[in-house]
């Protein structure tokens, strides 16, 4: 008998490149329910300042992308052809194929586009929208999240014009519609601000404006000037500091200068007590464990010390660093660990110890935007999504849109559901 039960045919990946001009993958995903084939397709973002436990992406020492392709092709479509579309079940057979500690035998690029093919593939055979199966399959419920939208571009993604990575304009609304009118209306504000002081700049790789100066506090007055007293809307940096940790003298280095942890810690204490700086994500050098346990300590009731190279969506170091309490909030990025399955584990292990979410894309961004889902499924408290000067991060602020109108036709649904079951209760006869 012809089985009506969607089952995986098989997998297909393709070479695409990224905003960086970059080699990466999309992959396709095809079921079969019936005589009937459905498919869905997603893309693997990259990141450049990159945790050093971060799963490994399999890359051709070209630059090319041929061993992740056969990745999906040749060792993860056979294993996974014939199971029922279940994305779980799925996870964890691909998970089978690969007992390394870093995913270097299948590369999580190869998991994570089939994961999150198979994922989406799943809510379209359920004719549900992928947010909603993210929080069907996470357990939480779906949410809207703060839009951390990066506006001033330092670090490794912008030549080092500026010391830390990302400053960012953090901003909080009723819906996403509100919250992403506001922001892009700061971020225009800035750009004025910046041609009314002359600044030259350039696009950072997450489209935000790149600054060449070696004031330390210029781009906090610049953002501090361009918002209005809100409480949903507040600063936020991603101070990358692995990069600017110099090892062979154990200090950071900023501006030219080498300051110790102790300095540093008074630095970001000081400017949170002067700006509205809420949010600091990876204060530290990954390894200085010393650092973050003490910023967390002196400042963690007022600021979010955010870990990212720290806890690489990995649950085993989140546990690690969760027992001592090292940061109060995480950064989520699937293609840290390969699988929407870890995903979910790791954002389950931080918030045991009450730590917020922020769901991230990557520097180097395809047009996918299944982050703005992800946030918006597990109900995270955030997410980074750079600024909307750049198609592929509009992709993820286009999607929040249209998740705006999802989440309240779901919610009308619901409600219409739950009248016609008391009414249906209601006229129950007593037999
Ligand atoms: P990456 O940067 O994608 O280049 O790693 C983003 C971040 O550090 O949050
Ligand atoms: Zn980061």
């Amino acid at each position: 008998m012809l089985s009506l039960e969607p089952r995986i045919k098989n997998c297909f990946a393709k070479h695409i490149t990224d905003s960086r001009g970059m080699a990466t993958i999309e992959v396709e995903v095809v079921a079969k329910i019936g005589l009937d084939e459905v498919s869905a397709k997603a893309a693997v973002p990259s990141g450049k300042s990159t945790g050093s436990e971060e799963a490994v992406a399999l890359r051709d020492a070209d630059g090319g992308i041929l061993q992740a392709i056969d990745s999906v092709e040749k060792k993860i479509a056979p294993k996974i052809a014939g199971m029922a579309l279940d994305s779980e079940d799925i996870d964890h057979a691909i998970l089978s194929l690969d007992t390394t500690r870093n995913k270097e035998h299948i590369g999580a690029n190869a998991m994570l586009g089939v994961s999150m093919a198979v994922m989406r593939l799943e809510a379209k055979v359920k004719n549900i929208p992928l947010w909603k199966l993210i929080s069907q399959k996470s357990g939480y419920p779906a949410g809207r999240p703060i839009l951390y939208m990066n506006t001033l571009n330092g670090g490794a993604h912008a030549d080092f014009c500026l010391p830390f990575q990302e400053y960012i304009l953090a901003v909080g609304g009723k819906t996403l519609t509100e919250s992403n009118e506001k922001a892009i209306a700061i971020f225009e504000k800035v750009r004025q601000k910046l041609a009314e002081k002359k600044m030259d700049y350039f696009m950072g790789d997450e489209g935000g404006f790149a600054l060449r100066t070696s004031d330390l506090e210029e781009p906090f007055r610049i953002l501090t000037d361009c918002i209005e007293k809100d409480p949903n809307i507040f600063i936020a940096i991603d101070a990358a500091a692995s990069e600017f940790y110099r090892k062979e003298n154990q200090k950071y280095e900023l501006n030219g200068n080498l300051i110790s942890r102790g300095d540093l810690l008074m630095l970001y204490k000081g400017l949170s007590e002067k700006y509205d700086l809420k949010s600091i994500e990876d204060p530290f050098y990954e390894k200085d464990l010393t650092g973050f346990e003490e910023i967390t300590k002196w400042i963690g009731d007022s600021v979010l010390i955010v870990g990212d190279d720290l806890t690489v969506t990995n649950s085993i170091m989140i546990r690690k660093y969760g027992d001592r309490g090292l940061v109060n909030g995480m950064i989520v990025k699937p293609n840290q660990i390969g699988t929407m399955v870890e995903t979910f584990g790791a954002i389950h292990d931080a918030r045991k110890y009450g730590w917020k979410i922020i769901v991230s894309h990557r520097s180097g961004e395809t047009m996918d935007p299944f982050v703005a889902d992800l946030a918006v499924g597990v109900g995270a408290y955030g997410i980074k999504a750079g600024a909307h000067t750049q198609p592929e991060r509009r992709a993820k602020y286009d999607r929040l849109l249209e998740i705006e109108k999802e989440l309240v036709a779901d919610a009308e649904q619901e409600q219409t559901k739950k009248k016609d079951r008391a009414l249906e209760r209601k006229n129950q006869p007593y037999y």
